[in-house]
C-alpha cells in the first residue's frame, strides 16, 4: 500500500506529443472557430471513438483530430493548456514532442507550429515557473527525404528546439532508415531521441542507440526481451520515457497489472512515467503515476526514483536539474 501522493512529486514529462493533449472540446470549439467541417457529430460521439486495437487505430484518429489546428493561437493554445494542467500535476519540466509533417502537410507553415508552442512555453515558465522545449519528431511512416527537407526547414532556427524525435506507425519502419537525418540533427547541435520497442521489436532499439546515437530511449518496453539490451540500457544508463497508460489502450500490455515496470526497475534501468496522449489515453501524467502506484504496489521508494530519474533524464543543464531534486 502506498501512502505519498505522487502529485507533489517534482517531475519532469519527457514523452508528450502535444498534439495527443487535443481534447474533444477543443476539436469542437477550433473546428467551429476555424469554419472546419468535423465528421463526428459530438464531444460524446467523438470520445466514444477512443477505444483502440493498436498504435495505427489511434494514429487515425489522431491525425484526423489535428486538422483543426490552423494558426498560431491554436498551437499556444493547445499548449498552454496542456501546460496549466501538467503544472497542476506537478511538472516542473516539460520536453514537448510536436509533428510538424502532420501539420505542413496540411499547408500550415512550420514557423507558425513552433512560434505557437513557444509562446505557450513562454506563458507557463512566467505563470507557473515551469520550464520546457520542443523535441522536432520525424513521421517514420513518410518518405526519409520529407524528415531530412524538414530538418533542414529549421536549421536556422534550431536554437529554438531542444532536439529530435522521431515517431508515428513503428513496424516496418526502422530506425535505420533515419541515419542520416539524425546525423545531421546532432551536427546542428540538438538532442536526439527515438520512439523504439513500443510494437516494434528490440532490434529497433538497437538501432536507435547504435545508428541514431540517441540519447533516450521513448517507449523501450520490448527492451525486456532481449537481455543483452537490458544490460547495454543499464549499463549506458539510457533512459526509457515509458508510457504505462498508453501502453495499456494501445494494447502492448493487457492490463496495468502486467506492466513490466517493476521488473525494468529491478533491472536497474533508468525508467521514467509519461502520458504520451493524454487527451486519447485516459490520463496525464499524474494520473500514470498514481495508476501505476496502485496497480504495482509501487512504494514511496520506488516512486520518488522514478520521478528523481525523469529529472536526471531530461535536457536541462545540471543546476536546474539540481534545484528540483
Ligand atoms: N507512438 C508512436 N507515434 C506516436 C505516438 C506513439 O505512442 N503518439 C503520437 N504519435
Ligand atoms: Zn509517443
Amino acid at each position: 500500500m502506498t501512502h505519498i501522493s505522487t502529485r507533489s512529486l517534482p517531475k519532469a514529462e519527457l514523452h508528450l506529443h502535444i498534439e495527443g493533449t487535443l481534447e474533444p472540446e477543443m476539436v469542437f470549439a477550433l473546428a467551429e472557430k476555424n469554419g472546419i467541417a468535423l465528421p463526428w457529430s459530438s464531444v460524446e460521439e467523438l470520445r466514444g471513438l477512443y477505444s483502440f486495437t493498436d498504435l495505427q487505430s489511434f494514429l487515425d484518429l489522431y491525425y484526423a483530430g489535428m486538422a483543426v489546428l490552423q494558426t498560431e493561437d491554436d498551437f499556444a493554445e493547445l499548449a498552454g493548456a496542456y501546460l496549466r494542467r501538467a503544472a497542476e500535476q506537478g511538472v516542473r519540466h516539460a520536453e514537448l514532442f510536436f509533428d510538424p509533417q502532420a501539420h505542413t502537410t496540411r499547408g500550415i507553415a512550420i514557423d507558425t507550429v513552433i512560434d505557437g508552442l513557444l509562446r505557450a512555453l513562454a506563458t507557463a515558465r512566467s505563470e507557473n515557473g515551469i520550464t520546457g522545449g520542443l523535441i522536432l519528431c520525424f513521421l517514420r511512416d513518410q518518405p526519409v527525404a520529407d524528415a531530412m527537407a524538414t530538418l533542414e526547414s529549421v536549421a536556422a532556427r534550431s536554437a529554438d528546439l531542444l532536439g529530435v524525435g522521431l515517431d508515428s506507425a513503428e513496424v516496418g519502419y526502422p530506425p535505420s532508415l533515419f541515419e542520416a537525418v539524425f546525423s545531421r540533427a546532432r551536427e546542428l547541435g540538438l538532442h536526439v531521441v527515438a520512439h523504439a520497442g513500443e510494437e516494434g521489436p528490440p532490434e529497433y532499439v538497437w538501432e536507435a542507440l547504435d545508428l541514431l546515437k540517441v540519447e533516450r530511449i521513448d517507449h523501450g518496453v520490448r527492451s525486456l526481451e532481449d537481455p543483452l539490451l537490458v544490460e547495454r540500457l543499464r549499463r549506458d544508463r539510457i533512459p526509457l520515457t515509458v508510457c504505462p497508460l498508453s501502453n495499456v489502450r494501445l494494447g502492448g500490455v493487457a492490463s496495468l497489472d502486467d506492466h513490466a515496470l517493476p521488473a525494468m526497475l529491478e533491472a536497474g534501468l533508468v525508467v521514467t512515467v509519461n502520458s504520451d496522449d493524454p487527451a486519447y489515453f485516459g490520463g496525464y501524467i499524474d494520473d500514470n503515476y498514481s495508476a501505476v502506484a496502485r496497480a504495482l504496489d509501487l512504494d514511496a521508494e520506488q516512486l520518488r526514483a522514478v520521478a528523481a530519474f525523469s529529472v536526471e533524464a531530461s535536457f536541462l543543464g545540471a543546476d536546474a536539474k539540481a534545484t528540483l531534486l
